[in-house]
């Protein structure tokens, strides 16, 4: 029984915000998110980062399975701070007429959403570096909303890593002068960690948004701190199974992805120099993540702090024949570094336990102790902390292991020479499970992909020694079984019509339905379908495939897009299962159709660094330091 004084407690605490539970632990943890940008996980950019290997993922845990579910800047930042899907927020591009900072506030998304919580459950929230994408010069006043301090990076000048420009909580934009943009983010860091520690009682949630290892503005590769210009001379862009493949696998691809052509000799010259700026740049990330460590430890609440590191999306580099960047439904693009250490957090695991971005809003708001009856209704996502506690319990009750990817309008290549193209908008789900694993994509041009993309592990223990067998069906995504000429047999056309019956349900779901579409198509089958086998009904992949329902999944509308748009309208994405999914997150935002981008031009040019910067000198360097060569621009800089 809860006695009577908690439950006023409750009363007055919930008055003011959320309630925190009343069993939580009076010191909750804080939550230091370090978040790059177009980071990859397959390409090994993390066996580069010798203190994110040796203060993370040695002392805490990797979740190999995170998915980032729309494979680009904005969108998946969004995604993240509402808990939501990019259908349901409706924020699907980096620009207009997809969705920026601009639409973003025009929808009101940003009057509740993560930081707003954090700060109602009594937590102090702060941001640095990259926002969402469109943060300019001509909106730096309108500070994002629900950070008690947030100092971000301004466009047009988010990708010059030589000419630093940030905003503080709306004031004139800064430009640090002299300094390269990722000791700019590491100085600020250091120093807000001070504050935070030092001058406030409040538990934190402090994020890091890197540019790193973003290309520049134009696709011009990115550039690394002058220190680390000459590390890793000899790295290459791993040659995956599927890197610059043969023609009869490009054949088997969707939409434009089936007119690249073989990777020449310079072009796979761009691409290595490429991943050696990539792997340059990220040097400075990784000293940030080794001093962030080191002040936590020195103020003695390292232990009572979570340090999550992730990437908003992931990235290619040759692999399908597709040059360099993101925006594609595979798993370069979606599936992302995620390392988590803290409280509990068990060391030196790597779990396969399936997660995506949206399940981190609900997983802080646990951590902040929120009860879960005080989370905003329309999350897509479900806290993950058990499985962060408990990474090797493959029991998952919460079905995160069915993961909806999605994206509208324009793929991008930063190959130089190949260009993009505007037919890319695209409707996936992954299927994770230990005995079948599958990623299903209906493409606007009408395309179908499926791939098998299981990985097994076997170990026998004869004697005392322990074999390990890996088993691998098609983890590169090469054989797309849904290929007419590659004929797709009964099993595999009926497999089809089961994921095409989950991906009607996930592509525009709310809520529990996003994990569990099983419900909403059992019940279907209950109501609609006079044959709907009696009984026991299927509740996972393996259940449904049973023949006796293969009339019902084959009795379903097959989900097209009627064409390729660049942006999301319900109509040109029908059917609907259930029919009020249609509403696509309507009810929790204000509806914008076109809407105006203000200008950025400017009369005069703010000056880049006379020269490159982020000297071996110049590795600690502190804010006030830098500060002393620092300037506000100037009204002609600015446009004003
Ligand atoms: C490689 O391909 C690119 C793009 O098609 C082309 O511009 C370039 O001339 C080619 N280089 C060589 C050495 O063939
Ligand atoms: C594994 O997770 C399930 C579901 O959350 C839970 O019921 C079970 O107790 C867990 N097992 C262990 C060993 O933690
Ligand atoms: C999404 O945004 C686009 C562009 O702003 C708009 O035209 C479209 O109607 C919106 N879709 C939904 C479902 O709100």
């Amino acid at each position: 029984m809860v006695p009577f004084s908690a439950l006023l407690l409750i009363a007055i605490l919930a008055r003011q915000g959320f309630a925190a539970l009343p069993t939580c632990n009076a010191q909750r943890p804080n939550i230091v998110f370090i978040f790059t940008d177009d980071q990859d996980l397959h390409l090994n950019s993390l066996d580069y980062m010798q203190n994110v290997q040796k203060l993370i993922v040695d002392q805490g845990t990797t979740f190999a399975k995170h998915f980032a579910t729309v494979s680009n800047c904005c969108p998946s930042r969004a995604s993240l701070l509402r808990g939501q899907h990019g259908h349901n927020t409706n924020i699907t591009h980096v620009r207009n007429p997809g969705g920026n900072y601009q639409k973003w506030r025009l929808m009101g998304e940003d009057n509740n959403y993560l930081p707003i919580w954090l700060q109602n459950a009594g937590y102090r929230t702060e941001y640095i570096g990259k926002f969402l994408n469109g943060y300019s010069k001509a909106l730096y006043q309108h500070t994002p909303k629900g950070w008690d301090h947030i100092d971000a990076l301004v466009d047009p000048w988010v990708y010059d890593f030589n000419r630093p420009v940030f905003s503080a909580n709306g004031e004139t934009p800064i430009l640090f002068q002299g300094y390269h943009q990722t000791d700019v983010l590491r100085a600020k860091m250091t120093a807000r960690l001070k504050y935070l520690t030092e001058e406030q009682e409040k538990p934190f949630y402090l994020t890091l948004g890197t540019v790193a290892p973003h290309v520049r503005t134009g696709g011009d590769l990115p550039i690394a701190q002058v220190r680390h210009q000459q590390d890793f001379l000899t790295a290459k862009a791993p040659r995956t199974k599927n890197f610059n493949p043969d023609q009869a696998y490009t054949d088997q691809k969707p939409s434009w992805l089936k007119e690249f052509k073989f990777l020449n000799q310079s072009q796979l010259n761009r691409i290595d120099e490429h991943y050696r700026r990539r792997v340059q740049t990220l040097q400075g990330v990784d000293e940030i993540v080794h001093d962030v460590v080191e002040l936590l430890r020195e103020k003695n609440i390292l232990d009572n702090t979570y340090i999550v590191i992730s990437a908003d999306n992931g990235y290619h580099m040759g692999q399908h024949r597709a040059g360099a960047g993101k925006t594609l439904p595979y798993i370069t693009d979606t599936n992302v570094p995620f390392l988590v250490r803290g409280p509990d957090v068990p060391r030196g695991i790597i779990s396969t336990l399936p997660s995506k971005h949206l399940d981190l809003a609900p997983t802080f708001l646990e951590i902040a102790c929120v009860d879960e009856s005080e989370y905003p209704v329309f999350l897509d996502g479900r806290s993950v902390l058990s499985n962060w506690h408990n990474p090797r319990n493959e029991t998952d009750p919460n079905h995160h292991d069915i993961i909806n990817i999605e994206f509208w309008g324009s793929g991008e290549s930063e190959l130089p020479g190949q260009s993009g193209n505007r037919r890319n908008s695209y409707k996936a789900i992954r299927v994770i499970g230990t005995k079948s694993s599958w990623l299903y994509t209906k493409w606007c041009t009408g395309d179908t992909e499926l791939y098998d993309t299981l990985v097994r592990i076997l170990s026998l223990h004869p004697m005392l020694a322990v074999y390990l067998i890996m088993i691998q069906n098609d983890p590169w995504e090469l054989n797309n079984l849904a290929y007419e000429s590659n004929n797709p047999d009964e099993e595999t056309k009926g497999l089809i019509h089961r994921l095409n019956g989950i991906l009607l349900v996930t592509k525009s779901c709310q809520q529990d339905n996003c994990r569990n579409p099983w419900t909403v198509l059992q019940n279907h089958c209950k109501t609609e379908d006079p044959d709907c086998p009696d009984g026991d009904i299927f509740s996972n992949l393996e259940a449904a495939m049973d023949t006796k329902y293969d009339a019902f999944f084959r009795s379903l509308p097959k989900f097209n897009f009627k064409e390729c748009l660049l942006v999301q309208v319900a109509d040109n994405e029908e059917p609907f299962l259930p029919v009020s999914s249609k509403k696509l997150g309507g009810d929790f935002r204000e509806h914008v159709d076109r809407y105006i981008d203000p200008s950025t031009d400017s009369t005069k040019e703010v000056p880049y660094n006379s020269q490159q910067q982020g000297t071996q000198e110049q590795r600690n360097v502190q804010i006030d330091k830098m500060m002393e060569t620092a300037r506000e621009l100037t009204s002609e800089e600015l446009g004003t």
